[in-house]
C-alpha cells in the first residue's frame, strides 16, 4: 500500500503514522469512537469517514467499522446517529434519555432516535475500491449491501415529504453540522416558553471542552425539546415529519445521499443487483436540488426550510458541497468556485487556511465556535473531492495542503480556528486522523 502513496517528505510519513496512532487509541474492539473522552460511542457519519481512512491501510478494521454500525440499524431501515456502548456512562444524552420503543430495535440494541448523512455507504464503497483481497471484498459487499439499500429506502420512504427526492432532516444533529448558522432561523420556531417544561438535564460536553467552543445553552435546550417531541410521538416518522418545527432539506445531507447513491449503483451493478430504483431516485434528488436549492442571486446552494417553504438565506460551507456529487452544471460550478476563492471566504489563491464552516465576512461568523466558523477536516475533504471532480485541481491541492498543514502544526483537532490560529474542541479526533490518511494517499 505504501507505494500507492506520493510521499514527498518525511513529514507526511510521520503525519500518517501519528494519524494511525490516533485511530488505534480510539479503537474500541469493533468500532472507533470519534474521541474516547468526548464521544465514546459509535457515530454514524463519523464511521463513514473513519472507514474511508482505514480503507487505505487496514481493511479488516474498515469492515468491522461498517458491520458494527449496521448492527444498530432499526427494523424500518434507519441507521441511528449514535450506537451506544454500555461501558461508557458519562455521556449526555445517555441511551435511556432517548427511550426508544422496543418495536424499532433488536433486543439489547442501544440507540439514539435520529439519523445522520449516509456516509457509511461511501465508506463501504472506498473499502471495496481499495481492497487488495477482492474475493473477500465481494463477500463483504454482499453482506452489507442489503442493509445500505434498506437505509436509503428508509430515507426515500419516510423522509421525503414533497415526494421529490429531497430528504428532510428533523433535528440539527441529523445534519452533522449541529449549531450551523443556517439552523438559527428554523430553530427560532421553538419559542423560549416552549422550553420551560423540559426535563432537567446536565450537559457533559462543556465539562470537557471550553463553553465558548460549543453550542450555547439555548440551542442545546432546543435540541432537547425536539427529542422530547419525538419521544411523545413514539418515534413515528410520519408524525415527526408532520409535527417537527425543525424540518429542513439540508444541502449537505442530500449531497452525501447523491454521492452515496452513485456508490450504491456501482456496487449494486458489480453484485448484479437490480439498481434501477436507485438510479431513478438519484436522478430525482439531483434534479430537485437543482430546482429548489440553487439560489441564482447568491450563486450558491442554500438549505430549504420546509415549514415556511422557503430557502434559508444563510450560506455556509455546505453551500459548496454539491460539487462532491457532480450536481452543479459548469456555470454553477464556476460561481461556487469563485465564491470559495473570493475575499468573503478563503481566498484559495493565496490561502494559508482551508475553508471555514461559515462565511468569514459575515457578522455572525465566530472563528472558534463549533460549526459557526471553524475549519473542519471532513467538510474540507468533501470540498477537495468536489473541486477535483470539476478539474479545479490546483485549488483542490491547496485545500489539501492547507488542511494537512493545519493538522501537522496544531494536532488532530476536532476543528481549527482560522483567525486565532489554533486547534479547537477535542484533540485526537478520529475523522481528522482518518481523513489525514485519505488526503495523503494519492488514490481516488
Ligand atoms: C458532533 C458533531 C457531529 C459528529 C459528532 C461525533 O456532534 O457535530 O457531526 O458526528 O460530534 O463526532
Amino acid at each position: 500500500m505504501e507505494q500507492m502513496l506520493k510521499i514527498r517528505d518525511m513529514d507526511t510519513i510521520l503525519l500518517i503514522n501519528n494519524a494511525k496512532e490516533v485511530l488505534d487509541k480510539n479503537w474500541l474492539q469493533g468500532y472507533t469512537s470519534p474521541s474516547i473522552k468526548l464521544y465514546p460511542h459509535q457515530w454514524s457519519w463519523d464511521s463513514g469517514f473513519i472507514a474511508i481512512g482505514y480503507s487505505y491501510f487496514d481493511e479488516e478494521r474498515a469492515m468491522r467499522e461498517i458491520t458494527s454500525l449496521l448492527k444498530g440499524q432499526w427494523f424500518d431501515g434507519m441507521i441511528p446517529h449514535i450506537r451506544y456502548n454500555s461501558l461508557f456512562e458519562n455521556y449526555f444524552p445517555e441511551v435511556s434519555f432517548w427511550n426508544i420503543p422496543q418495536r424499532y430495535i433488536s433486543l439489547n440494541s442501544m440507540s439514539s432516535g435520529i439519523t445522520q448523512p449516509p456516509m457509511i455507504t461511501i465508506g463501504a464503497y472506498c473499502y471495496w475500491k481499495n481492497a487488495r483481497d477482492s474475493d473477500k471484498a465481494k463477500d463483504f459487499l454482499k453482506e452489507v449491501f442489503p442493509g445500505l439499500m434498506k437505509f436509503h429506502r428508509f430515507l426515500y420512504e419516510e423522509r421525503n415529504p414533497l415526494k421529490n427526492g429531497l430528504i428532510a432532516i428533523v433535528h440539527p444533529w441529523e445534519s452533522g453540522m449541529d449549531n450551523s448558522l443556517a439552523w438559527d432561523l428554523p430553530l427560532s420556531r421553538i419559542n423560549k416558553q416552549d422550553l420551560n417544561n423540559l426535563p432537567g438535564y446536565k450537559r457533559k460536553d462543556t465539562e470537557i471542552v471550553s463553553t465558548e467552543e460549543r453550542p450555547d445553552d439555548l440551542n442545546y435546550n432546543r435540541y432537547i425539546y425536539l427529542i422530547e417531541l419525538f419521544k411523545s410521538l413514539d418515534y413515528e416518522q410520519r408524525l415527526i415529519v408532520k409535527e417537527s418545527p425543525f424540518l429542513v432539506c439540508d444541502i449537505l445531507f442530500n449531497t452525501i445521499l447523491c454521492r452515496a447513491g452513485e456508490c450504491l449503483i456501482e456496487m449494486g451493478r458489480f453484485l448484479k443487483d437490480d439498481v434501477r430504483c436507485v438510479e431513478e431516485r438519484l436522478d430525482t434528488t439531483k434534479k430537485s436540488i437543482q430546482k429548489m436549492l440553487w439560489d441564482e442571486k447568491s450563486g450558491l446552494y442554500l438549505n430549504y426550510d420546509l415549514n415556511s417553504r422557503s430557502l434559508i438565506k444563510k450560506p455556509t460551507s455546505s453551500s459548496f458541497t454539491p460539487l462532491f456529487a457532480g450536481i452543479p452544471d459548469h456555470g454553477q460550478a464556476e460561481k461556487i468556485y469563485g465564491y470559495i476563492n473570493g475575499v468573503c471566504q478563503c481566498p484559495l489563491d493565496d490561502a494559508n487556511f482551508a475553508v471555514p464552516s461559515s462565511i468569514r465576512c459575515e457578522d455572525d461568523f465566530i472563528s472558534d465556535n463549533y460549526w459557526k466558523g471553524p475549519v473542519w477536516t471532513n467538510i474540507n475533504w468533501i470540498i477537495y473531492k468536489g473541486l477535483k471532480r470539476y478539474n479545479y485541481t490546483n485549488n483542490a491541492e491547496k485545500v489539501k495542503e492547507s488542511m494537512l498543514n493545519l493538522i501537522s502544526r496544531y494536532g488532530f483537532y476536532e476543528y481549527f480556528d482560522p483567525v486565532k490560529k489554533k486547534g479547537c474542541g477535542i484533540n485526537d479526533f478520529s475523522w481528522t486522523a482518518a481523513l489525514t490518511i485519505a488526503f495523503a494517499f494519492n488514490v481516488p
